[in-house]
């Protein structure tokens, strides 16, 4: 059978988890992709970096545009990051040539992956995600496989590791939240801006494509209420613990009679509830629909193993011929959402 090749752009925490799982299972995607899946060609910044993998038999393009665009790739595997720049313009490259694509990249997609997927749909190519929304938690293909035929009534969770990491440890060990924030930045938890994270914004990009798909509407970031942790105090978190509850970043999006209302703010859980429970980096994500009732997805939402995993997840399902519009329906269907309630003048 025809190899799938893929172009690979981005070796950092998560295209070098891409590159060992296709080296170390081989054999495996093959027989479940039903064709091999190999690596041609490769793009990041520095080219001379040490990256502690066996990348000798890629080539290498210092311009992920060009990577995008060249002959021997089917698919543009996309895991740079950032939502305009050289994410947008590669991932444009490869629509305009031909590509099916793969990211990991929630900012991109918040920001344009509307846009995207018309273009990718009238192109009659694929954009998949499965990494973008909970990491290794395989989200999305619950939500526009296994409950296809469910009106969905509501989707929530926790969706940002390392605002759930501060939570719990502010929770656990009576810390201030400077102390932690501190914390997770010499752990390396944070973004290279962490407002990402703690502005509530990353899990705001996530809930939004989460929605999208559970409703139909187009990706409406701009319509999500946010707000982060930053001013959680350990008073707060007393306080909650008194009364039985825990406080988690909770994004909760739900069909009104106004429309769709997408909510990314800091809430009060009862704290023995499974969201109350949460621990650490680990997200959960809460799935309701009118046959199936409720499910809860429960998992690692990043690191380099589970986010390739999904990555790898994606691109096997393309091997095996499985073409979904981008939102699990044609692009061009969808409709729009409103800001939540308590956003309105
Ligand atoms: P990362 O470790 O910072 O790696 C980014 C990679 O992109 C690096 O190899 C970098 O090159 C390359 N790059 C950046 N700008 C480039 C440019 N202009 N041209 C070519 N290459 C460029 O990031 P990451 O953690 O792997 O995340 C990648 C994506 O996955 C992001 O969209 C992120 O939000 C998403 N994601 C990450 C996780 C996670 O756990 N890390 C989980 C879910 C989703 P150099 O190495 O040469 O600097
Ligand atoms: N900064 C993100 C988090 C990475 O903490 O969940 C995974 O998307």
């Amino acid at each position: 059978p025809t190899p799938l090749r893929l172009g690979l752009a981005g070796l950092g925490t998560v295209g070098i988890g891409v590159v060992r799982i296709v080296q170390k299972h081989a054999d495996l995607i093959a027989a479940r992709a039903g064709r091999p899946v190999v690596i041609t060609a490769v793009s990041a910044r520095d080219r001379t970096k040490n990256r502690d993998a066996d990348l000798s038999g890629y080539a290498w393009e210092d311009d992920p545009v060009a990577l995008a665009q060249r002959d021997d790739v089917d698919v543009f595997v996309e895991v740079m990051g950032g939502h305009d720049g050289p994410a947008k313009a590669a991932t444009e490259a490869a629509l305009a040539a031909d590509k099916d694509i793969v990211t990991a990249n929630k900012a991109l997609l918040a920001h344009h992956g509307q846009n995207l997927a018309e273009t990718a749909e009238a192109a009659g190519r694929v954009i998949r995600f499965e990494a973008a929304v909970a990491g290794g938690i395989p989200v999305i293909k619950a939500l526009t496989e296994g409950l296809a035929a469910n009106q969905m009534r509501r989707v929530m969770g926790v969706m940002n590791g390392t605002c759930n990491y501060i939570l719990t440890r502010m929770q656990n060990a009576g810390l201030p939240y400077e102390t932690v924030f501190e914390e997770a930045r010499q752990l390396g938890y944070l973004e290279a801006d962490p407002n990402l994270d703690v502005g509530g914004i990353d899990a705001g990009h996530k809930l939004s494509l989460l929605a999208a798909i559970a409703f139909g509407t187009k990706v409406s970031f701009d319509k999500v209420e946010l707000e982060g942790i930053g001013n959680v105090s350990i008073e707060d978190i007393r306080m909650a613990d008194e009364m039985g509850y825990h406080i988690k970043l909770l994004g909760v999006a739900q069909m009104t009679g106004r429309g769709l209302e997408q909510r990314m703010t800091p809430c009060l859980v009862p704290a023995e509830s499974p969201l109350g429970q949460l621990q650490g980096g680990t997200n959960m994500v809460v799935l309701e629909g009118d046959s199936v009732g409720q499910i809860v997805l429960r998992g690692p939402g990043a690191g380099e193993g589970p986010t390739a995993s999904a990555v790898m997840a994606d691109v096997i399902d393309i091997a095996r011929g499985l073409r979904l519009p981008t939102f699990g329906r044609p692009a061009a269907s969808l409709v729009e959402a409103v800001p939540a309630r308590s956003a309105t003048p």
